[in-house]
């Protein structure tokens, strides 16, 4: 699977974290910054992300903020994004099984690092579902259009 991370100041400790996470399950990854510590907007970030997921087939996202949420709010604003924030390993599965999210959305200073591997894990190795949560996840991508 291919991933495309970005971040914030405020989820920059992460992300090196992250990307050796997926790397060593064999994934490739592409790291869309920050590269420093530099305070940024996490809005741009999500932009960036959301873009390349949406144009890159079969690729998913990661997005890292202080809490996660304003990554969140940012991504689900994109058609075709399904952005979950995740706090614990079953959210994150349920996410890819039942939602079919694209993007995952992590808090830095919300979540530490143990449980970042765990979410991570659970989201790299879980599938959508697919049967009764197709119709489902159709209905949300049908609402605003
Ligand atoms: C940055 O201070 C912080 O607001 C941001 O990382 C994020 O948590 C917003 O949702």
């Amino acid at each position: 699977m291919k991933f495309y991370i970005g971040t914030d100041h405020a989820g920059i400790e992460l992300k090196d974290y992250t990307v050796e996470l997926l790397k060593q399950k064999g994934h490739e990854v592409v790291d869309l910054g920050p590269y420093s510590k530099d305070r940024v907007d996490y809005p741009d970030f999500a932009q960036k992300v959301c873009q390349s997921v949406l144009e890159d087939e079969n690729s998913k996202g990661i997005l890292i903020c202080g809490t996660g949420i304003g990554m969140s709010m940012a991504a689900n604003k994109f058609d075709g994004i399904r952005a979950a924030l995740c706090h614990n390993e079953y959210s994150a599965a349920m996410a890819r099984e039942h939602n079919d999210a694209n993007i995952l959305c992590l808090g830095e200073r919300v979540s530490g690092e143990g449980m970042i591997e765990a979410i991570v894990k659970a989201w790299q190795s879980s599938s959508f579902e697919g049967g009764r949560h197709a119709n489902r996840v159709e209905k949300i991508n049908k609402l605003g259009s």
